[in-house]
């Protein structure tokens, strides 16, 4: 039987959320800012996050697989859905549930840093800093952790537990 226990409340990841809102919405007043969130896992937190923002903001998502467990950082991994909206000379911000190596994050940066943006930074709900594998700088990380496989607030374990309104590590 698996064990859910508890990491961060709903009220907890609400509190986060909009203090990385707030500090967005500061660094870019006044920039044309795109969002691009990582699917699946991202989905809550990025619609939680825009609606706390005081800026405008244009939305997309991007959709990545990663095979086996090579340690190049683009070499694993396959886009499987692609931006529309269009980025050049503009700032954006890549969205992600959660950061663990950072490989997945390293490939889809340099496949976005290839469309000619004015910025590109990151923004995670999560950050496992210690599990790094490559350098990958994190503008706004919500909560750093060094617990195990968490569930919940989108985050899955074979696609299930992403509707849970917190955060939970699993032990299965
Ligand atoms: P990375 O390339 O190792 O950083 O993998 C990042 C991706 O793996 C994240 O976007 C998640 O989809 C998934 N992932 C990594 N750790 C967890 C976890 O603890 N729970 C759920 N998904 C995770
Ligand atoms: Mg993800």
């Amino acid at each position: 039987m698996s064990r859910l226990t508890p990491v961060l409340t709903a009220d907890q990841i609400h509190q986060v959320v909009k203090s990385i809102a707030e500090r967005i919405s500061r660094d870019f007043q006044g920039r044309e800012l795109v969002l691009i969130g990582v699917l699946k896992g991202s989905f809550i937190f990025l619609s939680d996050l825009v609606r706390q923002l005081r800026i405008p903001v244009k939305v997309d998502f991007l959709q990545a697989r990663s095979y086996g467990s090579g340690t190049s950082s683009c070499g694993t991994v396959r886009l499987t859905k692609e931006i529309d909206v269009a980025i050049r000379d503009k700032d954006v911000l890549l969205v992600e549930d959660i950061v663990d190596t950072g490989l997945t994050l390293n490939c889809l940066l340099g496949h976005l840093k290839g469309m000619g943006p004015r910025s590109v930074g990151v923004c995670a709900l999560i950050d496992k800093r210690e599990r790094r594998a490559t350098d990958v700088p994190i503008a706004y990380a919500g909560h750093v952790t060094t617990e195990g496989f968490l569930v919940g607030y989108g985050l899955d374990y074979a696609e299930d537990y992403r509707e849970l309104p917190g955060i939970f590590h699993l032990e299965l």
